[in-house]
């Protein structure tokens, strides 16, 4: 499939998604929403694909949601078009997706961060919910997952000041998973996601959806959904190779399923 806004590929059994509107820092419009959605649950009923990693360019992961574009739009507009609710999708991906992140990832760019399982910045990131400056909140899950990411002191702070996030006071506050030199963060994104994609994907799916779990369920609850999680696992095979490789001091061969 061709795309305008984004280019795909795949590098082994990780699907790669790099955003490319470089002429508006990756903003985020309507239609490079709708090509991230549709590449990566392409790559999310993939067999061969085992995780994925999003990417923008060095100087901009994304600066936003695409201001130009609502600009003129009225309440009923936004209400009518549910504006940003397309994102839903994206976080309903059972594969785990890594973002890996350069330069500028702000308002809905930082949003679309929070939305994958792992982030990797480039030294050179920076974090922010600007919206307040435009006479706006965030407005695709900035004030709900930073809050859970970071806490109330820090969310507030980002959220009524619109500052930016530093990469050091990212990964400090538990934003961000890891920190690398920016030239490196693609790579580095990719080695991650090679890493998790070598795993058993019905273990990986599974641990990606006990620990979104934790947002949503009080702990009894949580930990109950764990065990019943880890219980069913014993009907993979790769459950079988998992533990056969172990006693056998080599490493597993999983055949994802
Ligand atoms: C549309 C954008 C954009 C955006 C940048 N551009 N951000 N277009 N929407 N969010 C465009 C600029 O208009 C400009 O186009 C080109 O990209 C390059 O940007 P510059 O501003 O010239 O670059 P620079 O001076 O380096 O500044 C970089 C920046 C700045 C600090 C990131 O662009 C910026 O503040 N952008 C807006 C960040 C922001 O407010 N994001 C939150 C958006 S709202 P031209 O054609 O002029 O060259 C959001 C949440 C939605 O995401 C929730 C409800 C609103």
């Amino acid at each position: 499939q061709q795309y305008e806004n984004i280019l795909v590929e795949t590098r082994g059994r990780v699907g790669l998604v790099t955003l490319n509107r470089p002429q508006a820092l990756n903003a985020l419009n309507k239609a490079t929403m709708e090509e991230i959605v549709a590449a990566t649950a392409a790559m999310d009923a993939d067999p061969a694909v085992g995780a994925v990693v999003i990417t923008g360019s060095e100087k901009a992961f994304a600066a936003g949601a695409d201001i130009k574009e609502m600009s003129s739009k009225g309440y009923m507009d936004m209400y009518a078009e549910d504006w940003f609710r397309g994102w839903e999708s994206l976080t309903r991906l059972r594969i785990p997706v890594v973002a890996a992140v350069s330069g500028f990832a702000l308002g809905g760019g930082c949003e679309l961060a929070m939305m994958c399982d792992v982030i990797i910045a480039g030294d050179n990131a920076k974090f922010g919910q600007p919206e307040i400056n435009l006479g706006v909140i965030p407005g695709m899950g900035g004030s709900q997952r930073l809050t859970h990411a970071v806490g109330k002191a820090k969310a507030m702070d980002m959220v009524l000041t619109g500052r930016m996030m530093d990469a050091a006071e990212a990964e400090r506050a538990g934003l961000v998973s890891r920190v690398v030199p920016a030239a490196s963060v693609v790579e580095e994104a990719l080695k991650a996601a090679e890493v998790i994609a070598s795993k058993s994907k019905p273990a990986a799916m599974l641990a990606k959806e006990a620990v979104n779990a934790a947002f949503e369920l009080g702990l009894a609850q949580g930990v109950l959904f764990e065990r019943r999680v880890f219980h069913s696992l014993f009907a993979t095979e790769d459950q079988k190779e998992g533990m056969a490789a172990f006693s056998e001091k080599r490493q597993p061969e999983f055949k994802h399923r």
